[in-house]
């Protein structure tokens, strides 16, 4: 996250000052309507919520950070755009930008500064946008649009290691056990950027299946067991389902390769590139796999946090 605080509105500096708040190694978080952010991400919220207008097309791809987030923009640029005939002097969008680029997100990129940005540039219809707000939080200027939300749901295991190594890289520490081991006893308070995760999933568990045709629940370790299975689904939802030729002609293959993170990671701009707030793309690429908090997770560290999910996510029908 960028933490710099020149976006801070006098109304919401007020607003902050009586709100609760914890600190966290990069700064101060802040607790609005159930969720923790830091106060340049709250101003961005604040503005989103006063100023967006759905548009009945707009497809909304949610997430907690390191959840799959960059893997799923990829994955719905590359379904929208597949029925463009390219010439070869018109290669894909994806491999010269990354999919933050091409799917920014709401709150962090374009309402950071204004409840008004120009939403011109975006790509037109349908436009292809992004949150880590929970599912309470974005609904406020969605009403009764009937745009599709997608979100995408990580074992928080494998969630808070990726948050690790990101948050090491982004601050060019090394890779320190002190970070994970702090980053792991605020999650289990339930404090954290954008958290409680089990809040924040349950959320999105819920929306969609109050509104399974408006909200598409995914999860990560599905999409790596069974890509196909898994696109065509989030194409279903979308409305635009491959047709039987393209099954057949390889089409849904060509687009798993396209947006896999080997092919992602290889590529120059995903290399050399850096997002607005100066995080290199690179650090959103990393290994990619299931299971490999068990890696770096004591056994402790592990059952604590099957005890919170358990005891969290018990008669929600939401399993881990
Ligand atoms: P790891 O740190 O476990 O490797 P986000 O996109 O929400 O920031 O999440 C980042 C996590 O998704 C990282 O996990 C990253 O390696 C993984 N990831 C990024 N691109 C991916 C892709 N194309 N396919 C699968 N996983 C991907």
């Amino acid at each position: 996250p960028n933490l710099r605080e020149d976006n801070l509105s006098e109304e919401t500096k007020t607003l902050i000052s009586s709100l609760p708040w914890e600190k966290d190694r990069l700064g101060k978080l802040y607790n609005y309507h159930g969720c923790w952010y830091y106060a340049n991400t709250l101003q961005g919220v604040l503005n989103f919520q006063k100023g967006f207008k759905p548009q009945d097309t707009d497809i909304i791809i949610a997430s907690l950070p390191k959840s799959g987030t960059t893997w799923l923009k990829a994955l719905t640029f590359a379904l929208l755009e597949r029925s463009k005939n390219r010439s070869s002097d018109d290669p894909h969008s994806l491999l010269s930008n990354n999919p933050h680029g091409l799917v920014p997100f709401l709150e962090a990129v374009l309402y950071l500064k204004s409840s008004k940005p120009d939403l011109t540039k975006l790509s037109s219809s349908p436009r292809l946008l992004s949150t880590h707000m929970p599912l309470h939080t974005l609904q406020v200027p969605l009403k009764d649009s009937p745009c599709k939300i997608v979100y995408v749901c990580r074992n928080v295991k494998d969630v808070l290691v990726s948050q690790w190594y990101f948050r090491c890289a982004y601050s060019h520490k090394e890779v320190d056990k002190n970070i994970l081991e702090s980053l792991f006893e605020s999650s289990c308070r339930g404090v954290g950027f954008y958290g409680p995760f089990w809040e924040h999933v349950l959320s999105y568990w819920k929306g969609s299946l109050d509104d399974s045709k408006h909200v598409l629940f995914m999860r990560y370790e599905d999409m790596k067991a069974e890509p196909f299975a898994q696109i065509k689904r989030l194409a279903d939802f979308l409305g635009c389902p491959f047709t039987e030729e393209e099954e057949h002609s390889g089409s849904i293959d060509k687009i798993l390769e396209l947006c896999s993170l080997r092919n992602l990671s290889g590529l120059e701009i995903n290399k050399t590139g850096k997002t607005e707030n100066n995080v290199h793309y690179s650090n959103f690429f990393r290994k990619g796999e299931v299971g490999d908090s068990k890696n770096h997770l004591t056994p402790e560290m592990e059952s604590k946090i099957d005890m919170i999910i358990g005891e969290k996510y018990k008669d929600s029908g939401l399993e881990f």
